[in-house]
């Protein structure tokens, strides 16, 4: 049997509530810090993938008790020392592979460090969270009759780990490419890669509030920890990825703009009768697209640390696209806002935009 494990860790407060019910009665940032003390263990055993090549595999969810507020901001000592624990207890299960969830591969230099700690291989899962966010995006496009040859584009987190190879993906097939993020050294440096690798016209901006509103089409991947994308920024009938989690756009859309599909990035359709024996919020046989990487590699018997560290590669990302097609993953149909998407939903949306 092909094994497995994964990292998860609560984002919030709120996901340690839903664990320890006492914990709904404290404040979030006592609660944060109770959690800091508990150690990380298994959470459950993942059963039934099957792939279309008739390989199987089993795993186990490794819960390491930090929130996206501390991992980002606590000591990093300790952050180091609880995320070291979690692959440990993932090898001392028996799985061959670990995968990094959410915050755990953003941490420190994304996975290289915690890969030393265990004789396991060790995947963020980015590169298959690449492919998924670009087929999300344009396939969201085309259910909203939206060319993206003519869409303005933007990244949010545009320089980081995921965002830079979706920018690679994006340039040829949209009209413009806006990189947006928090260093102008960093996004300078991107820019002169895409230039150079030949692309669409790409500008650079720091503030999303000045430019969002002029953005057909939108891939939002950062590392915020609060929503950077608000319902007042969006612009009328525009298409969005939310790749990040926490998401990085506001719940107030959802509320508020009924002319613009946002949909959850990196949504797939896990083949097999899988039991996650865990509620993560997804409808069954569906994981994240960094679940899935690992997944992946554990049915193809690709015991190695297939994407570790920030320098993830254009090549790497279609080779995982394509090992996850053969096994039967698939893009799930869309969420948005923790609902399925219906094409009355899309019918509707199409209409208020006057599309
Ligand atoms: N859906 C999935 O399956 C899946 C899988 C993996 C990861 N993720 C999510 O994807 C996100 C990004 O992961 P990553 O590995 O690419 O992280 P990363 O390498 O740390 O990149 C994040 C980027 O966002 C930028 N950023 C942070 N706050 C920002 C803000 N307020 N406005 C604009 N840019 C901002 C960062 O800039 P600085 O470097 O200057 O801070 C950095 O360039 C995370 O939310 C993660 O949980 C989702």
């Amino acid at each position: 049997m092909n094994r497995f494990a994964f990292v998860i860790h609560p984002l919030d407060a709120s996901d340690v509530a839903r664990k320890y019910a006492l914990a709904r009665y404290l404040p979030a940032r006592l609660v944060e810090r109770m959690a800091q003390g508990i150690q990380p263990k298994v959470v459950s055993h993942i059963t039934g993938i099957r792939s279309a090549t008739g390989a199987e595999a089993e795993g186990w969810f490794i819960g390491c008790p930090l929130t996206a507020r501390v991992i980002m901001n606590g000591k990093p000592e300790l952050v180091e020392r609880r995320l070291i624990e979690s692959v440990q207890v993932a090898e001392q299960v028996g799985a061959r592979i670990v995968g990094l969830g959410a915050f755990t591969s953003i941490f420190g230099d994304a996975g290289i460090t915690l890969a030393k700690h265990v004789g396991i291989a060790v995947t963020t899962g980015n590169s298959l969270t690449v492919a998924t966010a670009i087929e999300g995006a344009f396939r969201a496009c085309e259910l909203m009759k939206m060319d993206p040859k003519q869409a303005a584009a933007g990244v949010v987190g545009a320089a980081g780990s995921i965002g830079r190879v979706c920018c690679h993906l994006l340039k040829d097939h949209v009209g413009s490419l806006t990189l947006i993020g928090l260093q102008q050294d960093d996004l300078e440096a991107l820019k002169q890669e895409l230039e150079q690798a030949g692309s669409c016209p790409i500008t650079i901006r720091r503030d999303p509030k000045v430019v969002l509103p002029e953005l057909d089409l939108l891939v939002s991947v950062t590392s915020a920890v609060d929503t950077v994308i608000h319902a007042e920024d969006l612009k009328r009938g525009a298409v969005v990825c939310d790749v990040a989690r926490p998401r990085d756009v506001s719940k107030d859309v959802a509320r508020k703009r009924n002319d613009v599909l946002v949909i959850e990035g990196g949504v797939v359709e896990v083949p097999g009768n899988v039991d996650f024996g865990f509620d993560f919020g997804f409808p069954p046989r569906t994981a994240y697209a960094c679940m899935s990487e690992t997944m992946v590699l554990a049915l193809e018997g690709r015991y190695e640390s297939f994407t570790l560290g920030r320098g993830l590669t254009l090549e790497g990302v279609l080779e995982i696209q394509a090992l996850a097609k053969k096994h039967g993953f698939r893009l799930a149909g869309f969420r948005s806002f923790e609902r399925a998407v219906t094409t009355e939903h899309i019918a509707a949306i199409r209409k208020a935009a006057g599309r």
